[in-house]
């Protein structure tokens, strides 16, 4: 769901059941004609394929990027401002340490069970169908979101934590769809005394987690076993979470509701949309946790909330970036945008060209008695005013300083680019000869 409504775990409504059987024969079928890999290794673990095993060489090629831990992708920049805020703003008792743990290095091929069916996903539902997920094997595919690591992690005894990382699914390729996005999943589970307080002698009536009542049933409002009072309570606890959020993230004066909605690993369940550059934008899914889904986990004493945030989306809103595919861009015009970026920070992307780069080195020496940070504004604003709208970027990439001589030189990079056509390396030559004798008799450094 948080990419599109095609591809989501909410819209059982939306999306019709299939005969399992029939997409299996069919992707069989496939999988046969594809090359085949004796065993099928990522993330220091070994898979063996069988017939199901429906990875494209290209995907294999996504598996290896690791976009998310690049530090100039904006994803990385947007996955710092989320963990720093939660970091910040959620502590132990105390103070000293963060209470969120997080879960960025889960193994990317899950077992179905933990894709599926700890989850509750129905067994007929759409998102199993070997058209819409990966499989290695039938018993194992890319984890298609981060939610097929909450019940491995809480049966670690985990209680609080959030998992980052990339997810895989089955689609065609445009503007908003990419078989690899990134998405945040965020769990926490509560005692009784966490989330209704402490009971004491004088409130002997206060609110239990689970209902006494023993044909309680399901309702709109809540599971089974569930008291009205704690979902009540975990709701406002998790509405909260997520709003402060999303004030961090678009603003407070952005407009956000709330959605009601349903998966299949959530009861109530809800999304939350915020109104930006005007329109509503579906920012995360989340929900009451199904109370089968912590007993299965081994958690019988408690109840929790859950969320899942899409990445690209956001950052697409955030940083302005009109195409999913720029985030997988090895382009230095794109990447250098956000390099070096704190995560807090506002950056707009400025739409790169698609003509080719040229690029130039120019080193010098300084003049006598300069220090090396005296002359680097000076540079860039030369290159800039004479270079004008063709330079891209500009970048220190070299400094030494030959002791006995008392030489100090610099090399700066220049990225030439024009948005109109492809500049050929004579023309940019006119140009770069121009900054290097503009710089000489300016400011007198000596051409190397
Ligand atoms: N896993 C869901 C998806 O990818 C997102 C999600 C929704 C995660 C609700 C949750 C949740 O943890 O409670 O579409």
């Amino acid at each position: 769901m948080l990419q599109t409504g095609r591809r989501c775990f909410s819209v059982l409504a939306r999306c019709q059941p299939i005969a399992t059987s029939s997409a299996r024969a069919y992707s069989t079928e496939k999988a046969q004609k594809m090359e085949k890999k004796e065993i099928f290794e990522l993330d220091g673990r070994q898979y063996t394929p069988d017939a199901l095993y429906n990875l494209s060489p290209a995907v294999r090629r996504l598996l290896d990027r690791r976009i998310l831990q690049e530090t100039s992708n904006p994803l990385n920049l947007l996955k710092r401002r989320v963990v720093d805020y939660v970091h910040q703003t959620y502590r132990k008792p105390g103070n000293r340490s963060p209470l969120f743990t997080i879960c960025e290095s889960e193994p990317r091929v899950v077992t179905t069970y933990q894709n599926f069916d700890s989850l509750l996903t129905p067994e007929d539902h759409v998102s199993r169908r070997p058209s819409d997920t990966y499989y290695v094997n039938r018993e194992h595919c890319l984890r298609a979101h981060t939610s097929a690591h909450q019940h491995t992690l809480m049966k670690q005894g985990l209680d609080v934590f959030l998992v980052i990382g990339d997810v895989y699914r089955r689609d065609e390729v445009d503007r908003t769809h990419y078989p690899c996005f990134h998405q945040i999943e965020g769990v926490r589970l509560y005692t009784r005394d966490e989330l209704l307080g402490k009971k004491s002698d004088a409130s002997e009536n206060a609110a239990e987690l689970f209902t006494v009542t023993r044909d309680a049933s399901r309702i709109p409002e809540k599971q089974e076993t569930h008291s009205l009072d704690a979902v009540k309570a975990a709701e406002i606890q998790l509405k909260q979470f997520l709003e402060s959020l999303c004030d961090e993230l678009f603003g407070r004066d952005a407009d956000k509701r709330w959605v009601d909605a349903y998966f299949p690993f959530t009861h109530p369940s809800w999304e939350l949309e915020v109104f930006y550059n005007g329109q509503w934008l579906e920012v995360l899914g989340c929900g009451i946790m199904e109370q089968k889904l912590l007993e299965s986990a081994g958690v019988t004493d408690k109840i929790g909330w859950a969320f899942g945030i899409g990445l690209e989306r956001i950052a697409m809103v955030l940083y302005g970036i009109p195409d999913i595919r720029l985030f997988w861009s090895k382009d230095t015009g794109f990447l250098s945008q956000f390099a070096g970026k704190q995560p807090g920070e506002d950056v707009k992307y400025k739409q790169i060209s698609a003509h080719p780069q040229v690029i130039f080195d120019i080193s010098f020496f300084l003049p006598d008695s300069t220090e090396f940070n005296d002359m680097t504004s000076d540079v860039y604003d030369t290159i800039r005013t004479i270079g004008g709208e063709l330079v891209e970027q500009v970048k220190l990439t070299d400094e030494f300083e030959n002791k006995k001589k008392a030489k100090k030189s610099q090399t700066y990079r220049i990225v030439y680019r024009s948005h109109e056509k492809a500049l050929t390396k004579e023309e940019v030559n006119v140009i770069h000869k121009q900054i290097e004798q503009s710089l000489s008799t300016t400011y007198g450094v000596v051409l190397r």
